[in-house]
C-alpha cells in the first residue's frame, strides 16, 4: 500500500477522480480496488491511520471505503481508522466494518470481483459522484507527462528483459522521452527461443528504441558449469546478471535516472497491515552506492491486468503483452543439475516445440504457465535399430490464481501426442517425453 510520503509528483498530477481505500487489515483491498477500476473510477489504497490533512493532501478524492472490521489486532493492538476522517468532508462507506461511523455500509467483500463491482456501484456514483475516467488511454497521456516532468532532458536507463512489465516501462519511457531512454538487454544464455531476437526485433527495429544488446552467454554458462545445487545457480545468475548490467551502465555517459517495473500489487504487499510498518518497495536491484539512480517507476499503480492493456494502449505485440510468467534465472532452473549445453538446447528446442504446438491448440491463451525440463539423468531407448541412452524430456502445465498452489492442465491425448512425437523427432539426445501429473503442493511448479 501507499506510505503516506510516497511520491507526491505522482499524486498532484493525476487528473482521474479517486475512491480511496483505508485497509483495516482485510484480506480483500486488492479486490476491492481492482472492482473499483473495472467499473472505470482510480482507486488506491492507504494505511488506516491515514490523517484526514493527509488525505486531503491527495488529489480528486471523491469518496472514502473503510474495508475491514474494527476488530483487528495487530501486534496486540485494535486497530481502527483515525476518527477526524469521518468529518473531513468525504462521503464515507464501510465494508464489513459494523461500527463504522457512516451510513453506507456493506458486508464483508468477498473474493469475486464482478460481485464487489455491483455492491459498490451505488456508492461509487450516486453517492460520491465519480466520474468513470480511469482509462489506459488517460493513463497513458498521464504518464507520459509525468515522466517529462521528472526526468526533464536527462537519461533513463532500463533493464530490459522482455517480460511484460519492463516492456511496457520501456514503451512508456520511449513515448515521453524517445532517445533520452537507454535499453540494456542482458542476454545470460538461458533465454527461451527467439526471445532476445524478439526485443531486438520490437524494440530495435520496430521501435527504434536506444537499446544495448549484451550477450553474455559464454559468462554465464562458464560460470554456472558444475553448479548443480539450484540456489547456487539462482545465486550466480542473479549476481553475475547485475554484475553485467553495472558493466554496462558504468560504459554509459550521463544516466540520472534507473526505469524500474514496479506494479501495484508489488506496492501493496510491500506494506503490511499497520502504517508503521510500511516499508518502500524502493530498491535498485542490489547495484552499488556510486550507481544508485532516482527511480522512474511509471507502471506502479497498474494491476497486472492493467499493465497488458496499458502494453496493447502503446502498441507493443499481444505475444509479448500476454506473456507468460517466465522465472528470473529462465532456463537455468529447468535444466536440472548443473547446466551443459546440449541438454541446455534441448531444453530451449522442446519448450519452443510446447509453445508452438500449445499456440496451434489455442492453449497459450488458457494455460497459465507450460514449459519443459530437462533433467540430468539418462535412459534406455531405440533409435534406428540401435540401443540409445539419451535425456527425457518432462512437460509442465499447470494452472494457478497466485502461484501458490496450482492444478495441472489436462491436455487433450492427441495434443500430447502430437507434441511428443514433435520433440521425439526433432530434438537431439532425447529418447522419452514424460508429463508431469503434480499439482502444487506437493510438487512447486518448478522443478528447481
Ligand atoms: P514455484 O516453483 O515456487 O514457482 O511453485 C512459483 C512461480 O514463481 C516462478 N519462479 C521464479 N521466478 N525467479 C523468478 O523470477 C525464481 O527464481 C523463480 N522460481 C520460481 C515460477 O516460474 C512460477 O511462476
Amino acid at each position: 500500500m501507499h506510505s503516506k510520503t510516497d511520491n507526491p509528483k505522482i499524486f498532484k498530477n493525476m487528473k482521474q477522480d479517486m475512491i480511496v481505500i483505508l485497509d483495516l487489515g482485510s484480506h480483500e483491498n486488492t479486490v476491492l480496488a481492482r472492482a473499483i477500476r473495472a467499473l472505470g473510477v482510480y482507486s488506491e489504497i492507504y494505511p488506516h491511520d491515514i490523517t484526514a490533512d493527509e488525505l486531503k493532501a491527495l488529489p480528486n478524492v471523491k469518496g472514502v471505503i473503510i474495508n475491514g472490521g474494527p476488530n483487528n489486532v495487530i501486534d496486540g493492538v485494535a486497530i481502527d481508522v483515525n476518527h477526524e476522517i469521518y468529518d473531513a468532508g468525504y462521503p464515507i462507506m464501510s465494508a464489513g466494518h459494523d461500527k463504522a461511523l457512516c451510513d453506507n455500509k456493506i458486508e464483508q467483500i468477498g473474493n469475486d470481483v464482478d460481485a464487489v463491482k455491483e455492491a459498490v456501484k451505488p456508492f461509487v456514483f450516486d453517492t460520491c459522484k465519480a466520474e468513470p475516467n480511469w482509462n489506459m488511454t488517460n493513463f497513458v497521456n498521464d504518464q507520459v507527462e509525468l515522466i517529462r516532468r521528472q526526468v526533464g532532458d536527462k537519461k533513463v536507463l532500463l533493464a530490459l528483459s522482455g517480460g511484460v512489465d519492463s516492456s511496457v516501462v520501456a514503451a512508456l519511457l520511449l513515448k515521453a522521452i524517445g532517445d533520452n531512454l537507454v535499453c540494456v538487454h542482458v542476454n545470460h544464455g538461458l533465454m527461451r527461443k527467439g526471445e532476445s531476437e524478439a526485443v531486438i526485433d520490437v524494440f530495435s527495429k520496430q521501435l527504434c528504441a536506444n537499446l544495448v544488446y549484451v550477450d553474455a552467454t559464454d559468462r554465464f554458462l562458464d560460470k554456472l558449469a558444475g553448479v548443480a545445487d539450484p540456489e547456487e545457480k539462482r545465486k550466480i545468475i542473479g549476481g553475475e546478471f547485475i554484475r553485467v548490467f553495472e558493466e554496462e551502465a558504468r560504459k554509459l555517459d550521463g544516466i540520472d535516472f534507473l526505469g524500474q517495473g514496479t506494479i501495484y500489487p508489488d506496492i501493496v504487499e510491500s506494506g503490511t497491515k499497520t502504517a508503521k510498518m510500511v516499508k518502500s518497495h524502493h530498491n535498485v536491484g542490489g547495484l552499488p552506492e556510486d550507481l544508485r539512480f532516482e527511480l522512474v517507476e511509471p507502471i506502479r499503480q497498474l494491476f497486472k491486468d492493467e499493465v497488458r492493456a496499458c502494453g496493447l494502449e502503446l502498441g507493443l505485440p499481444y505475444d509479448m503483452v500476454y506473456r507468460q510468467p517466465f522465472p528470473g534465472p529462465g532456463l537455468g532452473v529447468r535444466c536440472l543439475g548443473a547446466i551443459t549445453r546440449d541438454r541446455l538446447e534441448a531444453l530451449r528446442e522442446s519448450d519452443a516445440i510446447l509453445r508452438e504446438e500449445f499456440k496451434n491448440a489455442g492453449l497459450d491463451r488458457t494455460v497459465w504457465q507450460y514449459f519443459t525440463i530437462v533433467p540430468d539423468f539418462k535412459s534406455v531407448g531405440v533409435r534406428n535399430n540401435a540401443r540409445s541412452y539419451d535425456w527425457p524430456v518432462i512437460i509442465r502445465a499447470v494452472n494457478t490464481v497466485d502461484a501458490m498452489t496450482a492444478t495441472i492442465e489436462q491436455i487433450e491425448w492427441p495434443i500430447l501426442l502430437k507434441i511428443t512425437d514433435r520433440i521425439l523427432a526433432e530434438v537431439p539426445n532425447i529418447n522419452r517425453v514424460c508429463y508431469d501429473m503434480s499439482p502444487k503442493p506437493s510438487a512447486t511448479i518448478e522443478w528447481e
